[in-house]
């Protein structure tokens, strides 16, 4: 698995890469927002052509249009004066820009990925929600899609009504199977009044068809789920199209879209720090350290 540092952060972006893990980087409008109010008189041209240079890989860069022609128009601008500094740029579009603040039209983002695949812009389909959207814009030639884990966790969280913020912190892990089976237990004492009647009364019970809807987004249970079905539908018909998990909040969801097979991780770098400590192992070092006999000393000397 590739891993892409989810940052506008320059700091950041050289910190990781220093590490030597780092493939490749994501901004979004948010990111270069928060880069932005940091500095001041920030030219951020150049500032996106330092990130360009600080690593091999690519770098993904978000159009702001909304309209076909916008998005086809700015992504070949972002293609031109971004990618002859690394040769890495890919262009980051939303799989679906309508909303009722604007309604464009849901199908923009899919004729956009057409357009630029059609001229040799890599993409980068963004605000992926769901695996049905992911296969449409495999379909439209983008190269790589991203399914916003931390955000599907949150609406399936804001179904059983929990609030981030109010009721869980952002970085908190989402347990879908914890969640599963508490529902389960829940609805445990309703089949038991049920007993002894027919299967379907269960499968006819409002409240249990309620719990059922609340816990999953139309049989997503979680992000990470989300991934592993993308991951599953683009196997089966084997399209080129890479898997980024974005989105991620805690090492725990790292893991996960991991084991679900994605292609890359896009990991802010506060998560990218918490990958690293465990107690045990600084528990660790300091016994092996203190350990440490002169006979084994003299074999450095
Ligand atoms: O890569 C997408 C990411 O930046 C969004 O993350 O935590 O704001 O949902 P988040």
């Amino acid at each position: 698995m590739k891993i892409f540092v989810d940052t506008a952060e320059i700091d950041e972006i050289k910190e990781a890469n220093s590490w030597g893990i780092l493939d490749g980087v994501t901004t979004n409008p948010s990111l270069i927002k928060k880069a932005v109010e940091k500095r001041e008189n920030i030219d951020v041209e150049e500032y996106v052509k330092d990130i360009c240079k600080t690593v091999d890989g690519p770098v993904s860069l978000e159009v702001i249009g909304l309209t076909r022609e916008e998005m086809v128009e700015q992504g070949e601008l972002l293609y031109e004066k971004f990618n002859p500094v690394n040769g890495n740029v890919v262009v980051k579009i939303p799989i679906n820009t309508n909303s009722p603040e604007s309604s464009v039209g849901e199908y923009e983002g899919l004729k956009a990925l057409k357009d630029l695949s059609s001229r040799g812009i890599p993409t980068n389909t963004t605000l992926i929600m769901k695996p049905e959207q992911a296969l449409l814009a495999a379909k439209a030639g983008t190269q790589y899609v991203s399914p916003f884990a931390g955000r599907i966790d949150d609406y399936i969280r804001t179904r059983v009504g929990l609030t981030r913020g109010d009721d869980y912190p952002k970085s908190a892990y989402h347990d879908a199977d914890w969640l599963r089976h508490a529902s389960y237990l829940n609805l445990k004492s309703r089949y038991d009044e049920l007993e002894g009647e027919e299967l379907e009364k269960i499968y006819s019970d409002k409240a249990v068809a309620e719990v059922k809807d609340s816990i999953s987004d139309d049989g997503i249970y979680s992000g990470s789920s989300a991934v592993s079905a993308i991951n599953r539908i683009f196997s089966n018909y084997e399209f080129d199209t890479a898997v980024l998990a974005a989105s991620l909040r805690n090492s725990r969801q790292v893991r996960e879209v991991a084991e679900a097979g994605a292609d890359v991780a896009t990991i802010p770098f506060q998560v990218l720090e918490e990958m690293i400590g465990h107690y045990k192992t600084e528990r660790g070092i300091v016994s092996f350290s203190e350990d440490v006999v002169e006979e084994y000393e003299a074999i450095f000397e």
